[in-house]
C-alpha cells in the first residue's frame, strides 16, 4: 500500500438533538485530533434526507450541528468544517460507488434494516444508499483515518471494501495515470475509549440516540444544568454497591454505561473511576457525575445558543469550510473520472 498523507475525516447527522452519545463517541475526539492531523468535519446534510426531515427544521439543524462542533472546540481555523450539500463531489463520487458497490454488500448493512423497520418497502432508496454516500465522503478526500463510534464500524467496512475493489477494478488505468499501486486508501476506523458506545439512561442495553421517544433516556448538549441532574438522578441502575474492577461492572450494563460516561468525560479510563468510587453507593456517584457533567458540558451548551443566535456567522464559517473542501475534493474526483475513462472538459 502506497503512502497516502494522513487526513481525517467525520460526520454527524443534522437530525434531532445531538446528545452525550454524539459528544463523548464523536465530537470531543474530533476535538483531539486537531493536535496530531488534518481533519475535516461534514454536517451530513444530504444524509439527513434519506429520512423526511422539515425544511426549516434542517437549516435550522444543520446551523446547530455546527456550532456545537464549534463551541467543542473546533477550530474552523484549522479544520475544515462545512456542509456536505455545498460540496458537489460527494453526491458525484457517490454515483460512481454505486457502481462498484454490490446490493449483496449493501443488503448485510444492520443500520438500514433496523431504520427501514417492518415497512422497508416504503424506505427510500436513498436510506438503502446511505453507506455508499458515507464511503464517498470519506474516499473524496481520500481521508485515512475516521473517528466514529461503534454502530458506524460496519459502514465504515464497506467503505474500504469500495476502496479496494475501485483499487482493482482499475488497477491498469490507475498504474498508468501516474497514481502508482492504489488511487484510494484503505481507511482506518478509530473507534474506541470508555465511550465508543454510550447507551440509553432508561436501559442500558439500548445504545443513547436521537430517535429514543423518551427524553430521559439521553442528555442532549443544550440542557440546561437542571435538565443534566435530574436526568443523572432519574438514571436507572441496580441495588449495588460500584465494584471496584472492571470485571466486576460485566451483566450490569447500567454501572457499566454510567462508569464509562465518567471516564470519557474526565480523560480517564474505567479503571481509574473505580480506584476511586469503588465500593460507593449510585447515590454519591451520581453526585459526582452531576458536577461533572454539569461542569464539561454546561459551557458547551451555552456557547451554542451563543452561536446559533447568529447564523451569519455560522454561514460564514460553512462557506469558508465548502471552499476548502472543494479544493481538496474536486481534483480527486477529476482523477477518478480519468480512471473511469469519462472524457473531461478541457
Ligand atoms: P449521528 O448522529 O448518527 O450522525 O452520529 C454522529 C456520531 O456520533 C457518529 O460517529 C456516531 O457513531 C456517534 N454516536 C451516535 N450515537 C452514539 C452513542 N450512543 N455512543 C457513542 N457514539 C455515538
Ligand atoms: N453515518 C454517520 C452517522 O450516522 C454519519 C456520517 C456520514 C459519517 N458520512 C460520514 C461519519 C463519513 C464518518 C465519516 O453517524
Amino acid at each position: 500500500m502506497p503512502a497516502f498523507k494522513e487526513l481525517v475525516f467525520s460526520g454527524v447527522q443534522p437530525t434531532g438533538n445531538l446528545h452525550l452519545g454524539n459528544y463523548l463517541g464523536a465530537i470531543k475526539r474530533f476535538v483531539a485530533m486537531q493536535a496530531q492531523f488534518d481533519c475535516l468535519y461534514c454536517v451530513v446534510d444530504l444524509h439527513a434526507i434519506t429520512v423526511w426531515q422539515d425544511p426549516a427544521e434542517l437549516t435550522r439543524q444543520i446551523r446547530e450541528v455546527t456550532a456545537a462542533f464549534l463551541a467543542a472546540g473546533i477550530d474552523p481555523a484549522r479544520s475544515v468544517v462545512f456542509n456536505q450539500s455545498q460540496v458537489p463531489q460527494h453526491a458525484e463520487l457517490a454515483w460512481i460507488f454505486n457502481c462498484v458497490a454490490r446490493l449483496g454488500w449493501l443488503n448485510r448493512m444492520t443500520q438500514f434494516k433496523e431504520k427501514a423497520g417492518k415497512d422497508r418497502e416504503n424506505a427510500s432508496i436513498g436510506l438503502y444508499d446511505y453507506p455508499v454516500l458515507m464511503a464517498a465522503d470519506i474516499l473524496a478526500y481520500r481521508a485515512t483515518h475516521v473517528p466514529v463510534g461503534e454502530d458506524q464500524k460496519q459502514h465504515l467496512e464497506l467503505t474500504r471494501d469500495i476502496a479496494q475493489k475501485f483499487n482493482n477494478d482499475f488497477a491498469g488505468a490507475i498504474q498508468q495515470q501516474g497514481h502508482g499501486e492504489a488511487f484510494f486508501p484503505i481507511t482506518e476506523p478509530l473507534i474506541g475509549g470508555p465511550a465508543a458506545r454510550v447507551m440509553s439512561l432508561r436501559d442500558g442495553t439500548k445504545k443513547m440516540s436521537k430517535s429514543d421517544p423518551s427524553d430521559y433516556s439521553r442528555i442532549n448538549l443544550t440542557d440546561d444544568s437542571d435538565g443534566i441532574a435530574t436526568k443523572v438522578r432519574k438514571a436507572k441502575t441496580d441495588a449495588e454497591p460500584l465494584p471496584s474492577e472492571t470485571a466486576g461492572l460485566e451483566k450490569r450494563p447500567e454501572a457499566d454505561n454510567l462508569v464509562g460516561i465518567f471516564a470519557a468525560l474526565n480523560d480517564v479510563s474505567r479503571e481509574d473511576v473505580l480506584r476511586e468510587y469503588g465500593g460507593a453507593q449510585f447515590s454519591a456517584f451520581k453526585g459526582a457525575l452531576v458536577d461533572l457533567a454539569v461542569a464539561k458540558l454546561g459551557p458547551i451548551g451555552a456557547e451554542m445558543k451563543r452561536l446559533v443566535a447568529d447564523p451569519g456567522h455560522i454561514d460564514a464559517v460553512l462557506a469558508d469550510g465548502a471552499a476548502r473542501a472543494e479544493a481538496i475534493a474536486a481534483p480527486n474526483i477529476a482523477a477518478v473520472k480519468d480512471i473511469v475513462g469519462f472524457v473531461r472538459r478541457r
